[in-house]
């Protein structure tokens, strides 16, 4: 247990020197209110924590996932925050990202929200454990296209957007599986691997575009909590509520 204090305790210090040093180098930081923030998965976890965090800094969030009543829910919440900046309405979305037919219409659904979308965070997961030999091949499907497949295509949809606009930023949340996988967890390392490869040609390709491409590897939940309060501490702090708008890679080189 004191083991992983420790390692909890020592994240967050690099995270915190990580931060200061990344705003002392800026010499302008661009903020995020105004822009548009389109975060799938938003209805619980840490899609939900992003949500607020985008929010209080005044971006117009987009809510995406399965469930609207929980969409609903976040967004009333959000809505009953006691923030003194300029905030938006977020617009929710119900979509499975299962349906992979749908997705280029909820992509254009979420452009036609603000008349852009600045920022896509991809974060909708699905969680999967069993040894290879217990992992059937419609197992390894779903969680494909829930966290790979639906992802992809989703961003395709939007990123012609971005494009147009002249810049964006797409963000993929993956895990430290998604460099390094460990038993029991063939399909969801899979996945994250396949996001990773995907996310490396696609930043490669936007270079000139003006896009860019960070792939957040979200450590386990006890730090990833950790993660979401430093932030909205650090927000709360941060007068204006402005922030670098490379904030993720901030983060990326952590995990
Ligand atoms: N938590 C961790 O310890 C951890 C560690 C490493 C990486 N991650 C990654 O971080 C991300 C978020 O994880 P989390 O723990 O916050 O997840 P979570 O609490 O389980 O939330 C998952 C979100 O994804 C949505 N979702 C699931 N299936 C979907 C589908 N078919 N279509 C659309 N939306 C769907 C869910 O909403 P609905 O049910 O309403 O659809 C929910 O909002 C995931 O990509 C995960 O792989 C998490």
């Amino acid at each position: 247990m004191l083991t992983v204090y420790l390692a909890v305790g020592g994240l967050v210090g690099v995270v915190i020197l990580l931060m200061l040093s990344r705003i002392a180098r800026s010499t302008h930081g661009t903020t995020v209110q105004d822009k548009v923030v389109l975060i799938t998965g938003a209805s619980s976890g840490l899609g939900e924590a992003c949500a607020e965090v985008f929010f209080r800094a005044g971006a117009k969030v987009i809510l995406f996932s399965r469930n609207s009543e929980k969409l609903e829910a976040t967004s009333k919440r959000l809505q009953t925050l006691n923030v003194p900046e300029v905030t938006y309405s977020p617009v929710i979305v119900p979509l499975d990202l299962e349906d992979l037919d749908s997705l280029s219409d909820k992509a254009e659904q979420a452009v036609q929200c603000h008349g852009r979308v600045d920022i896509l965070i991809n974060n909708a997961g699905l969680g999967y454990r069993g040894t290879c030999l217990d992992t059937t091949t419609a197992v390894h499907q779903k969680v494909m296209i829930i966290n790979y497949f639906g992802p992809i295509t989703l961003t395709r949809g939007i990123i012609q957007n971005m494009v147009q606009n002249g810049g964006g930023h797409v963000v993929n949340i993956s895990s430290v599986q998604g460099r390094m996988a460990i038993p029991h967890r063939s399909a969801y390392a899979a996945a994250k691997h396949a996001l990773q490869a995907y996310s490396d040609t696609l930043r490669a390709e936007m270079a000139s575009k003006g896009v860019k491409v960070t792939v957040l590897w979200t450590p386990p939940q006890p730090v990833a909590w950790h993660l979401t309060q430093l932030l909205r501490r650090f927000f709360k702090q941060w007068k204006g509520g402005t922030m670098n708008s490379s904030w993720p890679s901030l983060l990326t080189g952590l995990q």
